[in-house]
């Protein structure tokens, strides 16, 4: 006999009992799916780097955007691919950007889904960097200054959410004032407040062509090894106006996403990134594993170490999976 009377396995043997006592769920309804815009008409363009996502176009982006929220997924997140970068990242305030032009289409067409913009410099400017730079570094504040004023383009433009990506210092305060400003009151405010400086970003900086021309991001971006200072940058943002905060990437920092879940009462997004995608599904692709179980897993662990809102490529996928009853 096993030690005791205490079997755990009694609540594991039969699927429906299993349903019953599970802890953590995974819904369409927590997952939020990255788009890249490109200008032109007609562009679906395979990123070599992330295999089954593309720029597109904005009235392709209009279409997938239909798609998605025919899925039941209520939001994306938006990038911008500019005309023409320069050292300033002009594009990325420019009331006719791309990501301003994608944001009126798609709210114009496509009424029940949330449109999220990132807002940062590194896809704009000619450096590949996420601000101004001057003398070899990124400056802060004369950074801030454009952030808002792009902030308050993409609200002009329709914008649901805006999402600060750059981890400068007090641009959420600065967002926040900005957008209160231009009568965006109600516009929330989900800050990348947790964001490492980390080599998962790669597939995304080919599809962005947001690569940094010279040196790294770590002047800006977190230390992998810290999780106090995780701490300490969402409390700050919080105090700054932020209404949702990220932990980014996800899978290798799921410690600092629980940490979060613990000490702050306030929505928790993580965002698992690109190369946290392309592991799996290469991996899936050369059959190492099952790419699908693998998805679920993974998005299930996040939601488990407290994310409330999950940001995935994988999200059409597992909205697919999702809707069969598969986990
Ligand atoms: C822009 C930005 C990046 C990502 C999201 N916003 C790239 C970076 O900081 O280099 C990465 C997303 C991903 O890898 O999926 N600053």
């Amino acid at each position: 006999m096993a030690q005791g009377s205490i079997r755990p396995r009694r609540l594991r043997e039969k699927t429906l009992v299993r349903k019953l006592v599970r802890e953590t769920t995974l819904a369409v309804d927590d997952l939020m799916y990255p788009l890249f815009v490109v200008h032109g008409r007609g562009v679906r363009e395979p990123i070599g780097s992330m295999p089954g996502q593309s720029r597109l176009s904005v009235d392709e982006l209009v279409k997938e955007c239909k798609d998605v929220a025919g899925m039941g997924i209520p939001a994306v997140l938006l990038f911008g691919l500019p005309a023409h970068k320069d050292p300033r990242g002009s594009e990325a305030y420019a009331e006719d950007g791309v990501v301003q032009q994608a944001v009126r289409a798609v709210k114009d067409t496509v009424p029940d889904l949330l449109i999220v913009t990132d807002v940062c410099l590194c896809e704009y400017t000619s450096h590949g960097h996420c601000g101004i730079v001057e003398d070899g570094t990124v400056r802060n504040d004369p950074t801030v200054e454009l952030l808002a004023r792009t902030a308050v383009s993409h609200a002009e433009a329709g914008a649901d959410i805006i999402a600060p990506s750059d981890m400068m210092d007090g641009r959420v305060g600065a967002i926040r004032e900005a957008l209160d400003e231009a009568t965006f009151t109600e516009t929330p405010i989900m800050a990348y407040s947790a964001k490492y400086a980390s080599a998962f970003y790669g597939p995304f900086r080919e599809a962005a062509d947001s690569a940094p021309q010279f040196g790294d991001r770590r002047g800006y971006q977190m230390d992998p090894a810290n999780a106090q200072e995780a701490m300490r940058e969402i409390a700050l943002d919080l105090d700054e106006g932020a209404d949702i905060v990220m932990v980014k990437p996800a899978l290798p920092y799921l410690d600092v996403i629980a940490r979060a879940r613990m000490e702050f009462g306030v929505p928790i997004a993580a965002y698992s990134v690109s190369g946290e995608y392309t592991m799996i599904r290469a991996a899936g692709q050369l059959g190492w594993l099952d790419e699908e179980r693998a998805m679920l897993e993974a998005l299930t662990g996040i939601r488990r170490a407290g994310a409330d809102i999950v940001i995935t490529y994988f999200a059409r996928d597992a909205a697919r999976l999702l809707e069969r009853g598969i986990r």
